[in-house]
């Protein structure tokens, strides 16, 4: 390897082990906090019914979060075209059916395009389906060779074969640990997927991804309460979700928007924001996802901003080292979502996501659930490991790390049969 790639490399390696080193996981440094109520209105008023609930407090909430975290949409834009690049009746051994889906987007002169990959079992009906993105493109979440390789901008992971910023063959298959396609085709549910880097490159640049499309005269970034990549990257979701309406085999009313880590924030904000989605799964989401901010436990919002700068509009960072005067907190996002099902899940050694904010907030969302008289997380202690509580709301910490296993899909598939399906 070249030597100054190598240094770069180890050095990235370092600072995120530093930052990793640096943050409290000692929980008795947790600082006290008070977490504000999903039931009561910035301006002190009770809600007691779902009613005022989606009349007064959830819209407050929704442009909270738009307005000062995940950056507000600047416009509409529909698909253009969408081109069915290819379309195999008998993919998967036999089980499924294959389409891969290119959706265009065109705008000021310029153009965007992104590619769905869909697996569905072979029926006549019209499927329920998870929806979500990976980190290394379509072509690694299996071993098919007919999945087209994408060619847009890429982290480079010389261990996966990606090396001048572009997919090769060589990662083919290497994230099917992470899906576990046949477990979700067996079950009755389609599995859609899509490349996150062809709707927003995962670096702090604008000039690139959706962005630009929406750019005014010589704008260069968005402003200050505009969207950063997580928004961009649930746009993406949501325009894949008008496909998913216009296509015949997909039952639209029963989505499930999943996603892992970065992604997995991505999918509460995709759901909170679309009511569309059926049902949301966050694995391991983690800070700026389901973890309570206030607790500073892990990651912190300065920490996020620091090392993601462009994850979130730039108003979120009125809240570094500030996370006292955030008026909300992430329990609320997943209210948002209510009272449609949410399944939040940790993992043991996975400290820098705060499993224990992860559940605390899937604990404190309930109240929102319950005005629905759906059920949320009952008990007020984290459950034993690997023992999920699947409710409406459901959670679990898994033993192990930071990571998609096919415990998590056995989760998933066995809650979304009862909650969805
Ligand atoms: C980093 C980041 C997290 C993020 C994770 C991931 O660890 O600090 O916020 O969730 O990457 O996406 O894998």
């Amino acid at each position: 390897m070249n030597k100054l790639i190598f240094c770069l490399l180890f050095f990235a390696f370092l600072s995120n082990a530093s930052a990793q080193f640096d943050a409290n996981y000692d929980e008795s440094k947790v600082p006290e906090f008070k977490l504000p109520d999903p039931l009561k209105t910035f301006n002190g008023k009770k809600i007691r019914n779902s009613k005022k609930w989606e009349s007064r407090r959830r819209p407050e909430l929704l442009n909270f979060f738009t307005q000062n975290m995940y950056g507000e949409v600047p416009g509409k834009l529909e698909i253009s075209s969408v081109d069915i690049q290819e379309e195999r009746k008998s993919a998967l051994n036999g089980k499924a059916v294959r389409k891969q889906v290119d959706l265009v987007f065109k705008n000021h002169g310029k153009t965007l395009d992104f590619t769905i990959l869909i697996y569905l079992p072979k029926t006549e009906e019209s499927v329920p389906l998870f929806v979500g993105y990976n980190f290394f493109g379509n072509h690694t979440i299996t071993e098919d060779v007919d999945v087209v390789i994408s060619e847009a901008w890429a982290r480079n992971n010389p261990s996966f074969g990606i090396i001048n910023n572009q997919l090769t063959e060589q990662s083919r298959g290497v994230r099917t640990n992470r899906w576990c396609v046949d477990k979700i085709i067996d079950a009755g549910f389609g599995l859609a997927v899509i490349y996150y880097g062809e709707v927003d490159p995962d670096k702090d640049d604008f000039s690139d991804g959706i962005h630009p499309l929406f750019y005014i005269d010589d704008q260069q970034q968005p402003a200050a309460n505009e969207w950063g990549s997580i928004a961009a990257w649930s746009w993406g979701l949501s325009r894949a979700m008008d496909y998913f309406e216009r296509d015949e085999d997909i039952d639209e009313s029963k989505v499930v928007v999943f996603g892992h880590s970065r992604l997995g924030k991505t999918a509460l904000w995709a759901g909170a924001s679309d009511e569309r989605f059926a049902g949301v799964i966050s694995n391991n989401s983690g800070c700026g996802g389901a973890a309570l901010s206030k607790r500073r436990f892990g990651e912190t919002v300065w920490r996020i901003n620091n090392s993601f700068p462009h994850w979130f509009c730039k108003n979120f960072r009125n809240y570094i080292k500030n996370e006292e005067a955030l008026p909300v907190d992430q329990h609320e996002l997943i209210a948002l979502i209510a009272p449609r099902p949410v399944y939040i899940a940790s993992a043991e050694e996975d400290k820098w996501s705060d499993p224990k904010g992860e559940f605390l907030s899937a604990l404190y969302a309930t109240p929102v659930y319950n005005l629905y008289g759906k059920k949320g997380i009952q008990q007020t202690e984290m459950p034993e490991l690997n023992q999920p509580v699947q409710n409406t709301v459901a959670y679990h910490i898994r033993t192990g790390e930071h990571d998609v296993t096919a415990f998590d899909w056995e989760q998933y598939i066995k809650w979304a049969q009862k909650f969805i399906q």
